[in-house]
């Protein structure tokens, strides 16, 4: 192998950069070309390309987003733009590839492996951990550190007006973001997608609340929840709460990565490189019991389910 092409792509994740930069200094000690690929799968059909520096990136591996910038691309979902990308790939002899995204990136690059013959490494970057072959994605540990310290703020109006609210984080089609942020701030109720439409122990427990008291309420976003059905649950019971919803958002996906997802990014950004050198392909690096492991993109993109012992918790938490 000799010039590496990297992207990140779909969601933006604090410690893209840190693998960034560990990737470049991965690359360059095996004498190995880097091209950065802009905008994601965008740029890899569009060859929207720029060079790679270890001191550029040692400058921006603390900081959040990507310096590579990001899309999703509907182009690439089509077998049209997928080839092109290949041509694209061939023409600037780009040899090998590694990609950092979540789920919708791991689902284009099975789909991409049926046409391409280059060997290819994903890394799992994404603030929503719903990737299966890795105990933690890039960006979740600053994701839920973010979603805490505003979770806890909340938490001081809360307690001083005695009031219910509502806090939604992200997690799209998964509730690891609502289930630690929500067991760290010790939430009084924690409703994730996994659990379905699950309202009854909330309704149970605001009903008995203590109106002399604050109650928290984390919610995941998703087609299933999500604060404003939340809501209008507990006002159909008629009770008499001060109610407030705050939704997080994208704060959530911002700022400067944790010491973890640093140290992931490092980690996997490098493992990526020497995988690739190992001769190993359609591969995403991960870090399973502290230690890296590889899994095929067809493991990876079955849908990723909360393990037992966090059901467990939420559950007790829940009571
Ligand atoms: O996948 C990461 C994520 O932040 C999800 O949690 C969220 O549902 C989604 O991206 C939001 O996407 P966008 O920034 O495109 O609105």
């Amino acid at each position: 192998i000799e010039h590496i092409g990297v992207f990140t792509s779909g969601g933006d994740s604090p410690g893209m950069n840190a693998a960034l930069y560990a990737i470049a200094k991965a690359a360059k000690a095996n004498g190995i070309k880097l091209t950065g690929i802009r905008k994601g799968y965008e740029g890899l059909i569009d060859g929207d390309f720029t060079t790679l520096k270890p001191p550029e990136l040692q400058k921006l591996s603390h900081t959040g987003g990507t310096m590579l910038k990001t899309a999703r691309s509907k182009r690439f979902m089509e077998l049209e733009g997928r080839k092109k990308a290949l041509q694209t790939l061939h023409t600037n002899n780009i040899d090998a590839l590694i990609a950092i995204g979540g789920d919708g990136t791991f689902k284009g690059l099975l789909a991409f492996s049926e046409i391409c013959d280059l060997p290819f490494i994903g890394i799992p970057g994404t603030i929503d951990n719903d990737i299966s072959g890795t105990d933690y994605t890039l960006g979740f540990d600053s994701a839920v550190n973010t979603a805490i310290e505003n979770i806890d703020k909340i938490r001081d109006t809360a307690e001083s007006h005695n009031r219910v609210f509502i806090v939604e984080v992200m997690g799209r089609d998964s509730g690891y973001i609502a289930l630690h942020s929500g067991l760290t701030t010790g939430a009084d109720a924690i409703l994730i997608p996994e659990s379905g439409k699950d309202f009854i122990y909330l309704l149970d427990k605001v009903k008995n609340y203590d109106s002399e008291d604050a109650f928290l309420v984390v919610v995941s976003e998703g087609d299933e929840i999500g604060a404003e059905l939340v809501s209008s649950k507990i006002k159909e019971l008629n009770i008499n709460v001060d109610l407030r919803i705050t939704k997080l958002g994208h704060v959530q996906r911002g700022g400067n990565p944790s010491a973890m997802d640093r140290m992931l990014g490092i980690r996997m950004g490098v493992a990526a490189v020497e995988q690739l050198l190992n001769g190993n392909s359609n591969k995403m690096v991960g870090v399973l019991n502290n230690q890296l492991h590889l899994t095929p993109f067809e493991e990876v993109v079955k849908q990723h389910q909360v393990n037992d012992e966090l059901k467990a918790l939420l559950k007790l938490f829940s009571k």
